[in-house]
């Protein structure tokens, strides 16, 4: 067993089309523990620092402005393999070719509207963790 906790963001798109309860559903029944989990409003410092290692992306500036174009829900989940669990929850970054059955396979369309992000690497959750919500141990 490998106990990890993971970055989630249940992006804006998620929050306006209203599948915050259905996205966390799966997450739950997946038997990840929410450990902590709250609705911002990002600006663009924030979006800059999550997305650190994209600012040099030509697709930048338009990630910036959809993360930014409403409010999302953060949350960290915790279980066994966490990082992992929750990439092949989330599915394929495009939308339109990410698997049946996963979150982006069934509900998204697109590319950049992907309606979650998941943390890419146990180092890359650390991090993320430590951003969004300083006061975790
Ligand atoms: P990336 O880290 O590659 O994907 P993932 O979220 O699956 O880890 O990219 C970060 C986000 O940037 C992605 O969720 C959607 C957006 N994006 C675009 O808008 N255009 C693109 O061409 C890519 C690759 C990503
Ligand atoms: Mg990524």
């Amino acid at each position: 067993m490998t106990i990890e906790r993971t970055l989630v963001l249940i992006k804006p798109d998620a929050v306006k089309r209203g599948l915050v309860g259905e996205i966390l559903a799966r997450y739950e029944r997946k038997a990840l523990r929410i450990v902590a989990m709250e609705q911002r409003e990002v600006d663009a410092s924030m979006a800059d620092k999550h997305y650190h290692e994209h600012l040099d992306r030509d697709f930048y500036p338009a990630l910036r402005s959809f993360v930014t174009s409403g409010p999302l829900v953060a949350l960290v989940l915790e279980g066994d393999d966490a990082v992992s669990a929750v990439r092949l929850l989330n599915g394929a970054t495009d939308g339109r070719r990410a698997e049946p059955g996963s979150i982006r396979g069934d509900w998204a369309l697109s590319n950049r509207e992907n309606l979650v992000h998941g943390s890419d690497s146990p180092e890359a959750a650390a991090r993320e963790v430590g951003l969004w919500f300083p006061g975790l141990g």
